[in-house]
């Protein structure tokens, strides 16, 4: 049975006790693709704070809050056989952790500093998984803004959807590899997932 690790919902960047940054991402996504791998391998997801509930009879679920967390989770995770990064990552997290409630006088500038790319990371890695899914949502420049995602960050797939589907239940996407762009009508997000895994596992077992 293959291990595949999936990265889900969105992370939390702490800024004070009180307040953070994150985002939209309802975890609709990964916990379908979760679903649909559980019926070829051992999936694990880690996820970040989402609405959904993730049925953890049917795949291992680890939660997290931050991207650092996020990533150290996935690092002992390896080696493994497909990672899926689906989460909605925050880019950026506060400089300093305020222990105290900071003021709203002293709220106007946030220093912000650049979060570890945790994609990226995991396909670079020594112990690289097999195979490396990453995710694009664009809202412009669709197809040319996942190409350079997919060299930039090592992948050997891109599933590029629009920024408008964030929440919704259904999506419609383009598989992008190296050589291969296939789009998938839209559907809703569990059908979706059926068909990305078929065409991960085709792809997987060609190189094994
Ligand atoms: N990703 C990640 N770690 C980050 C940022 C993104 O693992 N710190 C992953 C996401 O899970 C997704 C892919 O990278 O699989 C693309 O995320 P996206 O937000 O579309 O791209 P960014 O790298 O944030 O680039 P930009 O915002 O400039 O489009």
């Amino acid at each position: 049975m293959p291990k595949i690790v999936i990265t889900s919902g969105g992370t939390r960047e702490k800024i004070d006790p009180v307040r953070y940054i994150g985002n939209y991402s309802s975890g609709k996504m990964g916990r379908a693709l979760a679903e649909a791998f559980a019926t070829v391998g051992d999936v694990k997801i880690i996820s970040g704070p989402a609405e959904v509930h993730y049925n953890q009879s049917v795949y291992s679920v680890h939660r997290i809050e931050s991207a650092e967390e996020m990533l150290s989770v996935c690092l002992a995770d390896l080696p493994c056989d497909i990672f899926v990064a689906c989460a909605a990552v925050a880019d950026k997290r506060p400089k300093n952790y305020s222990e105290n409630k900071i003021k709203k006088e002293n709220l106007g500038l946030i220093e912000l500093i650049e979060n570890p790319d945790i994609l990226a990371t995991i396909a670079n890695h020594p112990r690289r998984p097999k195979y490396v899914v990453g995710f694009a949502a664009e809202s412009e420049n669709h197809i040319e803004n996942a190409r350079k995602k997919l060299t930039k960050k090592s992948c050997d797939l891109i599933v590029l959807n629009d920024t408008k589907v964030m929440g919704k239940d259904e999506n419609e996407v383009w598989l992008v590899s190296k050589d291969e762009e296939v789009k998938l009508e839209k559907a809703s997000k569990d059908e979706i997932a059926r068909q990305i895994v078929e065409f991960v596992m085709r792809r997987h077992l060609e190189r094994t």
